[in-house]
């Protein structure tokens, strides 16, 4: 077996790690200059040969990941460890980014990670394991917010979500962002948005809904494309649309039709190589669900279909996120259920396998 190659880069980073520099403009703005707001190419990249692989590393367990197609890499939300992977597909390299005070501290897990198409820069969140393990019950702690530049290497800002949310809503997971350089993210318990300016000046509620009871679940993936968000209410199975130029976050239903169930809902994507126009569902259980919008403004959608788990992966699996890389498309699978190593935070597994499921997505939008 072949061990991706693990770099700590913890020491490199620790100085920015809390910092709540606010980066220059120069740095936000050069790239959003050399990337127009119709997004990026994503065939700038070499083309990804492989098909399905593994990522042999111990205990790293994603929840998340996402493709930056410029740098031609790979964000990973390394869920138990609670840290930041930086992976180079090409070379099965991996660079894990530690975040003392929440890195190998249990409580803390690391959900959602995205990378910005307009800036060229990520957004990592370190949250509560416990606010989906006791699905609500429980939301106190910690969340954080930070931003990533990849070319630097360094985090730009840093924001206390809770010191927003109060401990009133919590379960922070998936990401995206707008032309503008301003940062979205959902919360779960209950469905919940939250927006960040260009600056990382502030984290400011953006979509609440009446009542806010955190032991209600919500939205648990959020994408976008232009002025257009889409989250997924996963309690429900429905979609919901927003527009970024308002205000405030007003959720418009956007139904799906055949009216096909959506069960057990994580993250949602609108993969860069497909323009806005495919949208792919994680469903822990089930696999991932394709939905289309031949124009791309998501007024309403198509049920494509469901690529089904392989069932042969190993016992427990879910299906938690998807990921572009190079011109493909993978299906990434966590384990919440795996015993921990005692005197770890994470179950026993030194192998993450990535699905490619790009074949049977090209048949779906044949079909
Ligand atoms: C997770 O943490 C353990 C230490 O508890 C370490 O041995 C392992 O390499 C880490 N895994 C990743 C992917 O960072
Ligand atoms: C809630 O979870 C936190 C850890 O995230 C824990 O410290 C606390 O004791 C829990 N509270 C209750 C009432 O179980
Ligand atoms: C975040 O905000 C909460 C609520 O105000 C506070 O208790 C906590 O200490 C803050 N954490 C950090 C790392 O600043
Ligand atoms: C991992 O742990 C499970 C039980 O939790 C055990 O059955 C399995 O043999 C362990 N695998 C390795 C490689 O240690």
């Amino acid at each position: 077996m072949r061990r991706a190659n693990l770099l700590f880069a913890a020491s490199l980073l620790a100085a920015n790690v809390f910092g709540w520099a606010i980066s220059s403009d120069a740095s936000i703005g050069t790239d959003s200059v050399a990337l127009s707001a119709t997004g990026v190419s994503t065939s700038g990249c070499p083309p990804f040969k492989k098909g399905n692989f593994n990522i042999d590393a111990y205990q790293l367990y994603p929840e998340n990941m996402d493709w930056d197609a410029k740098l031609c890499q790979v964000y990973i939300g390394i869920l138990f460890n609670a840290s930041f992977g930086v992976y180079d597909p090409y070379n099965d390299k991996l660079e894990v980014i530690s975040f003392p005070g929440n890195t190998l501290v249990k409580e803390f897990h690391v959900g959602g990670v995205a990378w910005d198409k307009y800036s060229g820069l990520a957004t990592v969140i370190i949250g509560q394991g416990n606010a989906f393990e006791t699905v609500g019950a429980n939301i106190s702690g910690d969340n954080i917010i930070k931003k990533y530049d990849p070319r630097s290497k360094t985090f730009l800002w840093s924001l206390n979500i809770t010191e927003v949310a109060k401990g009133e809503y919590g379960g922070f997971n998936d990401i995206t962002h707008d032309a503008a350089g301003n940062t979205y993210f959902c919360g779960t318990y209950p469905s919940s948005i939250l927006k960040v300016d260009r600056k990382g000046t502030a984290v400011v509620p953006w979509y609440l809904p009446e009542t806010v009871d955190h032991t209600v679940r919500g939205y648990s993936g959020i994408a976008s494309h232009g002025d257009t968000i889409i989250t997924l209410d996963s309690r429900l199975g429905k979609l919901f649309r927003f527009d970024t130029t308002a205000a405030k976050g007003m959720p418009t239903p956007l139904p799906h039709v055949p009216d096909a169930a959506i069960t057990g809902g994580d993250a949602i994507r609108l993969p860069l190589k497909f323009e806005g126009k495919v949208l792919l569902i994680a469903e822990n259980r089930r696999g991932v669900s394709v939905l289309r919008s031949q124009d791309a403004t998501w007024r309403s959608a198509e049920y494509l279909g469901l690529i089904p788990m392989d069932p042969n992966l190993p016992t427990g699996a879910l299906t938690t996120s998807v990921t572009q890389i190079g011109e493909k498309i993978y299906a990434v699978t966590d384990w919440f259920g795996d015993q921990i190593v005692p005197g770890t935070v994470a179950g026993n597994k030194t192998s993450f396998p990535m699905i490619d499921i790009t074949a049977k997505i090209d048949a779906l939008l044949l079909g």
